[in-house]
């Protein structure tokens, strides 16, 4: 795959000098009241287009609420901003096709979609490759954020994408068939086993088993309850110990005891969120998208039947929550660099990530919305403790071959899932290839730290 080295748009070769005020705790643009021709002539970049509302086009998930809340919030930015028309771009909602598509648009040097919705694991690699702008000239303000989702957007010092949402996985469980969530892998078995045998609900616990990057949070999450790590430092640890532990364990429990169905092997997060939401499952690992649609009494028959706990641990381990979510980039491509920032200042504001927690459940990334009392009434559980587990998250390995890492080991995850190999010589392979591609592009033992 040929990264391509982007020519950068014009508000590149100007920098952000357009006037910043407090508001309200957050710094906001004063450019929203500004007409637009003032903007662009304080980028420089007037004389490059003709007269007219700039249009910037935004890829965004539709996976659950998620198309809703950004449609609404696109028409209001329409409505309040008259110089820039926005429209949306849905995306496919398996992470890796929509991670293909943005591939193959940016190594084409498609303009369109001006803004990208960016994976965390992706940062990197697009900024690595010269996709996405550095965002830096427009004075974000970094330090509202959670240090994790800044850390996760910043490539060689420059900060690359705005953090949007944070996801993290967790335990869904239903509070009338228990009275609190399973702490640890035996208790869950214990408690579920008799639950499958009895037939209702007919699914003990669901999650994300198909071979694509959901599997893997999934892994990272049984993994860490067991100690293990994907990666120490440059070298990579998932075949010792604690990994063969942790995939005996997911494998164990959709063939031996059943408390994991068979069909998780096809499942993405929306099959399991329909199980879910329809009474078929006991239990569910998801995101926090999958709170807001359940919550909602005229399409779930659990809405106020559950609720979230951390994920389960094993020996050795600690309750482990996958880093993830969404980030806002501008495509390097884009000739509408300077609008789309704007829109993105838009979509990051706290009030819009308050309006978001309300409908989509999903988590705000800057850290004073959690002091606002609406946002208790938002989540599915008390703010306090989802900032706790926002805190406690653990990020996948921070690397612009992120993707070829992951590619190697969702296959042999998945082989050993549906017994084409036994968990521990699954990882062995696994672990011998990353380390391979590591050490090929310069970045394993000995070559040029990770990050
Ligand atoms: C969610 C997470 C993302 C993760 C993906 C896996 O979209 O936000 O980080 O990679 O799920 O399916």
């Amino acid at each position: 795959m040929g990264h391509a080295r982007a020519a950068l748009a014009c508000p590149t070769r100007v920098g952000y000098r357009g006037s910043v005020k407090k508001t309200g705790g957050h710094r906001v643009l004063r450019v929203a009241t500004v007409a637009w021709s003032a903007l662009l002539g304080a980028l420089g970049c007037a004389s490059e287009r003709p007269g007219g509302p700039a249009t910037v086009t935004v890829s965004g998930s539709v996976l659950g609420a998620e198309g809703r809340i950004l449609r609404r919030q696109l028409e209001r930015f329409d409505r309040e901003t008259p110089d820039i028309r926005v429209e949306m771009r849905p995306t496919p909602d398996a992470a890796d096709l929509r991670h293909q598509l943005y591939v193959q648009w940016l190594n084409a040097r498609a303009t369109d979609p001006d803004i990208l919705q960016v994976d965390a694991i992706w940062t990197p690699e697009f900024a690595a490759a010269g996709w996405i702008l550095p965002l830096d000239r427009f004075a974000p303000d970094t330090a509202a954020f959670f240090p994790v989702t800044i850390e996760a957007n910043r490539w060689r010092g420059d900060l690359f994408a705005l953090p949007w949402f944070v996801d993290v996985g967790m335990l869904y469980w239903r509070t009338d068939l228990f009275s609190e969530p399973p702490e640890t892998w035996d208790a869950l078995e214990r408690a579920v086993i008799p639950i499958v045998a009895g037939g209702s609900p007919r699914y003990g616990l669901v999650w994300q088993g198909a071979r694509y990057e959901g599997l893997v949070t999934v892994f990272l999450e049984y993994l860490g309850g067991f100690g293990g790590r994907i990666l120490d430092g440059d070298r990579v640890t998932v075949q010792e110990p604690p990994g063969v532990l942790a995939l005996t364990t997911m494998r164990d429990q959709i063939h031996r005891t059943g408390v994991v169905p068979r069909r998780v092997l096809t499942w993405h997060e929306e099959e399991p969120r329909f199980a879910f939401q329809n009474g078929e499952a006991a239990l569910m690992r998801n995101w926090p998208y999958a709170a807001g649609p359940m919550q909602d009494s005229t399409q779930s028959r659990v809405a106020g039947r559950f609720a979230v706990a951390p994920m389960p641990a094993g020996p050795g381990g600690r309750h482990t929550a996958a880093f993830g979510g969404a980030q806002l980039a501008i495509n390097a491509f884009s000739p509408e660099a300077a609008a789309a920032w704007l829109v993105i200042e838009y979509l990051t504001r706290p009030e819009q990530m308050l309006e978001r927690a309300s409908i989509v459940g999903q988590f705000p990334t800057r850290t004073a919305v959690y002091d606002d009392p609406a946002l208790a009434d938002a989540l599915a559980i008390p703010p306090a403790q989802a900032r706790a587990i926002v805190e406690a998250a653990v990020p996948r390995p921070v690397t612009p071959v992120y993707t070829q890492l992951s590619e190697i080991l969702q296959i042999q995850l998945h082989r050993a899932l549906s017994l084409q190999a036994e968990p521990r010589d699954a990882l062995a392979r696994a672990g011998s290839e990353m380390q391979a591609l590591l050490d090929r592009a310069g970045l394993g033992r000995g070559g040029v730290a990770v990050r």
